[in-house]
């Protein structure tokens, strides 16, 4: 049997790149889609703030915005909106997929499952042609609220309904999942949640959306990897961790001990931190006055009373090392509020996404160059072949 020679550390002479570790901080690409100011607490897509859009603008128009660079006419923003809801009916092989999936799995795993399905049941989108890429942008986010809000009934043995093009996106998406016409406030609550989750630099899922853009596939596939990466708990996945928190400290009176004991078992408070903002993210100052305005309208919730207690004490702790309430602390007891499960929040946090996605999307295919980052090699060299049977 031959003698294996120890495995040798990597050569001394090969200069190591300093790793850095998440990449945090490192640009990934040059983009005019959006900023942010993590000191100062400033979110602008193309240079307008975010508090500015959720007073004024509407999901269709910011997604106008995200998408051309510019603030659209009336004339401009009705085309749009006729072009989006024309991509509303989405075809009986697609609902019999839907109807498919298993009904005890997660919406965000059904969402990514019926991208592939959508890209199926759709014409092939030309990458080179930007009418083409706009086509396929508005088919994706137009079939977003309607497979989500389709899964949310199949899955309760209830009939899929059929989607309202007279409706915005929000309201239609309320509509196709209550099966009732929202009243103006429910409508107006959740288009500005979806404004102000739309798009946020190159967080997670965008920079999935854009590595899996840069190998020049559709949007279709770059959208489903982004839905997949914005799953996760430290990502779009905390607002359903920070609803189940809330519970579990079970009153604003338990607050103060139950952030104690998080502090002493240096656990993470969902909802709160953020690796760019150090101040509190603008987009729950946003979603905290819609809060506000959502209680006072239609009678507070214990919940409600728990997050700002909890937000009060976190802060005189945390608030010296930048860790404040992100854009999760208070959306989910929004959506709660508007009786949607909390399983189903982040699928509306992706619907929202999917605007600033398709922008990166077309971005990325405007001036592509393949991702392929480099690594720091960690393991052996001239390893030592040993038979199977000598091992
Ligand atoms: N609760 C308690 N401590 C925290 C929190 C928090 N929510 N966030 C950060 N910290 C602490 C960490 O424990 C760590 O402390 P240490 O230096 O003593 O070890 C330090 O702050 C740095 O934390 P990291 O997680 O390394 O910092 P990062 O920049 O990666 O943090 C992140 C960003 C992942 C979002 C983090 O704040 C977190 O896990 N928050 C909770 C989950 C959450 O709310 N995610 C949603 C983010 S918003 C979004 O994606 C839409």
């Amino acid at each position: 049997m031959p003698s294996p020679k120890a495995p040798q550390p990597p050569p001394s002479t090969l200069s190591t790149p300093e790793l850095i570790p998440g990449l945090a901080g490192i640009p990934a690409a040059e983009s005019s889609i959006s900023f942010i100011d993590g000191q100062e607490g400033i979110l602008a897509y193309r240079g307008h703030r975010i508090e500015v859009l959720a007073e004024h603008s509407t999901f269709e128009e910011t997604t106008y915005l995200l998408w051309n660079a510019c603030l659209p006419t009336q004339a401009e923003l009705d085309a749009f909106k006729i072009e989006l809801t024309a991509h509303y009916h989405l075809p009986d092989e697609l609902l019999a997929a839907l109807r498919a999936l298993p009904a005890g799995g997660h919406p965000m795993a059904a969402l990514q499952a019926m991208m592939p399905m959508l890209r199926m049941v759709s014409p092939v989108c030309n990458l080179k042609d930007p009418v083409s890429r706009h086509e396929t942008s508005l088919r994706v986010l137009a079939a977003m609220p309607i497979l989500i809000a389709a899964f949310e009934r199949v899955r309760r043995g209830k009939e899929i309904i059929a989607p309202d093009p007279e409706l915005s996106v929000a309201g239609n998406f309320l509509w196709c999942l209550n099966g009732e016409k929202p009243d103006a406030i429910e409508e107006r609550i959740l288009d500005c949640a979806l404004v102000l989750h739309a798009e946020h630099t190159m967080n997670a899922s965008t920079f999935a959306c854009r590595v899996v853009a840069s190998t020049e596939t559709d949007a279709y596939t770059a959208v489903s990897g982004a839905v997949g990466t914005l799953f996760g708990p430290l990502h779009g996945g905390a607002n359903e961790r920070v609803l189940e928190q809330l519970e579990a400290i079970g009153g604003a009176e338990n607050a103060q001990a139950w952030f104690q004991a998080q502090v002493a078992k240096k656990a993470k408070v969902m909802g709160m931190g953020h690796r760019v903002y150090k101040t509190k993210d603008p987009r729950a100052r946003a979603l905290q006055l819609l809060a506000k305005e959502l209680f006072e309208a239609r009678g507070t919730t214990e919940l409600y009373a728990t997050a700002l207690e909890l937000e009060k004490i976190a802060a005189e702790v945390f608030g010296a090392r930048g860790i404040w309430p992100n854009v999760d602390f208070f959306s989910g007891i929004v959506y709660q509020k508007l009786g949607i499960p909390t399983d189903v929040f982040t699928p509306i946090f992706a619907l929202a996404r999917t605007a600033g996605w398709l922008a990166h999307w077309r971005e990325q295919m405007r001036d592509n160059k393949l991702f392929r980052p480099g690594q720091i090699y960690t393991g052996v060299h001239d390893a030592t072949w040993v038979p199977i049977e000598d091992r």
